[in-house]
């Protein structure tokens, strides 16, 4: 029992002496650091360029890593992007023997503290010039400063839409120093691009690289030379948004528009019909003009819509000419002969147009009826005798005799009064005169109809001729459009 108790008092002073022994090599540590900063910022200024040698460049290497595109607006040329900027460079006077401090190689202090270079990106954009953000330095024991900030940059960009929405862009970022040339202070990047692996996914644009230049300027003959780096960030734009909000409803209701010519004339909506498409066009045309800027190059898309409004006003401009060929009526001109050839024996076969209003009812049936019609002259309305004889007979010379005839036969069952029958016969002759006056009439009425007819025919074989025309161009042009997506 007392000998247990006696080992662990030892164990336990074992324990203290250890941490004791812990405790002043960490304090011994904590004080070295504090004694080497109090030492290496004596007199040490943040404001001159750290070189021993004055006529000495400094170099100064810059890397860039991507982490996020935050927007790309097009119709204001920015784009915003959340970048880490690394720069490192040499400190000539922060440099110390790490043995004579117990081995501390490396040190963090606040950026503000060590002089920084001025290296700033050239073409920002943004509204505020803001301060770098003070983030802390790494100072290596040789003089080698890392220092890692976050920037969050607003750079002008070219941004040419004429391909929009199956664009790409190329964007520059172009870093150097504000005040010191070439020979003071150089720039160097430690990569030949930008660096990616950390990339945050967009949902808008692909990253295809992120190549890096650097470019020496040199203003006039014998000036210093201006370095800076320059990345240049590839970016293809993902189309499937705009193809699904702005290009197929597009597509589908351009498709609608030569319907207009398959409507029937008196349904009075043909010239409606392509007013609507063309609003509706309009309404996808101004979507797309705002976001875009309003520059020379017109994007694809617009072209695409503009084409489609002009193919749409001309097919209602053509409806509205058809329309009126489909009411000419009994009082036009006939058909000339030409149009007579061309368009009612070849084109209406080409097009399978039989007659009109074979739209709802079979050709055949058309055909039945009208060779019944024509079986009965067209003279419905005849008092039934007469149409009894003089029906399947022709009209024009058979009326009179066939009339004079009955009408004898008549009186003759009758027996009545022959001078009576003479005396009347001059009044039947009067009534044989209406009747062919009346005939007249109608054979007139029935050759106007048949004109009315034929130009209604004139205009429903143009109209599917020009349907199909439309229907052609809409394909192609869609065809064209979603080629170039390709
Ligand atoms: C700076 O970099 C250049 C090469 O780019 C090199 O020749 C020069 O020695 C470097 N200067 C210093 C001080 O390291
Ligand atoms: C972007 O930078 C590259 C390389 O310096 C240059 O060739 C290109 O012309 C620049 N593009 C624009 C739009 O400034």
């Amino acid at each position: 029992m007392k000998r247990n108790s006696l080992s662990s008092f030892s164990v336990s002073l074992c324990l203290l002496f250890t941490a004791v022994m812990l405790q002043v090599v960490e304090s011994a540590k904590g004080k070295y650091a504090h004694m080497l900063f109090n030492e290496l910022f004596e007199d040490y200024s943040n404001a001159l360029r750290p070189v021993e040698d004055t006529d000495k460049v400094l170099n100064v290497t810059l890397q860039i890593t991507l982490s996020q595109i935050k927007d790309m607006d097009e119709r204001n040329q920015i784009l915003s992007a959340y970048l880490w900027i690394r720069q490192s460079w040499y400190d000539a006077y922060l440099k110390w023997d790490k043995d004579k401090y117990d081995g501390l190689d490396s040190i963090r202090i606040p950026s503000d503290l060590v002089w920084r270079p001025d290296i700033v990106l050239y073409n920002k954009a943004d509204d505020d010039f803001s301060e770098p953000v003070n983030t802390n330095v790494v100072l290596r024991y040789d003089g080698k400063i890392t220092w890692d900030a976050p920037a969050i940059t607003k750079s002008s960009c070219v941004v040419d839409v004429s391909y929009f929405p199956f664009d790409s862009q190329q964007c520059n970022l172009t870093f150097g120093s504000w005040t010191y040339n070439g020979n003071q202070v150089d720039i160097i990047n430690s990569l030949d691009s930008g660096d990616l692996s950390d990339f945050v996914e967009d949902v808008e644009w692909e990253i295809h690289g992120m190549p890096a230049v650097k470019n020496v300027i040199t203003y006039g003959c014998c000036s210093e030379p201006y370095p800076d780096v320059t990345f240049t960030l590839i970016l293809k734009r993902k189309s499937s948004f705009y193809i699904f909000n702005l290009l197929l409803p597009c597509i589908l209701i351009s498709f609608l528009a030569p319907l207009g010519f398959y409507l029937p004339a008196d349904s009075g909506e043909k010239v409606s019909l392509g007013v609507t498409v063309l609003l509706a066009l309009t309404v996808f045309q101004l979507m797309v003009a705002e976001i875009m800027p309003p520059s020379e190059n017109v994007p694809l898309i617009g072209k695409y819509y503009i084409a489609t409004m002009t193919m749409i006003t001309a097919s209602t401009a053509l409806t509205i000419i058809i329309m009126n060929l489909h009411h000419c009526g009994s009082e036009a001109k006939p058909v000339p002969q030409w149009a007579r050839v061309v368009i009612l024996d070849y084109m209406s076969k080409i097009f399978f147009v039989y007659d009109v209003g074979e739209n709802c009812t079979s050709p055949k049936r058309e055909k039945e009826e009208e060779r019944k019609l024509e079986g009965d002259d067209g003279y419905q309305r005849r008092p039934k005798e007469v149409r009894s004889h003089l029906s399947n007979r022709n009209v024009d010379y058979d009326l009179k005799e066939t009339l004079n005839g009955n009408l004898n036969k008549n009186y003759a069952v009758h027996g009545e009064d022959v001078r009576e029958t003479v005396n009347c016969c001059s009044c039947y002759k009067m009534l044989i005169k209406n009747i062919e006056y009346i005939a007249n009439c109608i054979r007139d009425h029935k050759a106007n109809r048949a004109k009315g007819i034929e130009w209604k025919k004139v205009a429903k074989v143009m109209d599917r001729f020009f349907m199909w025309i439309f229907f052609i161009m809409v394909f192609f042009m869609s065809v064209l459009i979603i080629g170039k997506a390709a």
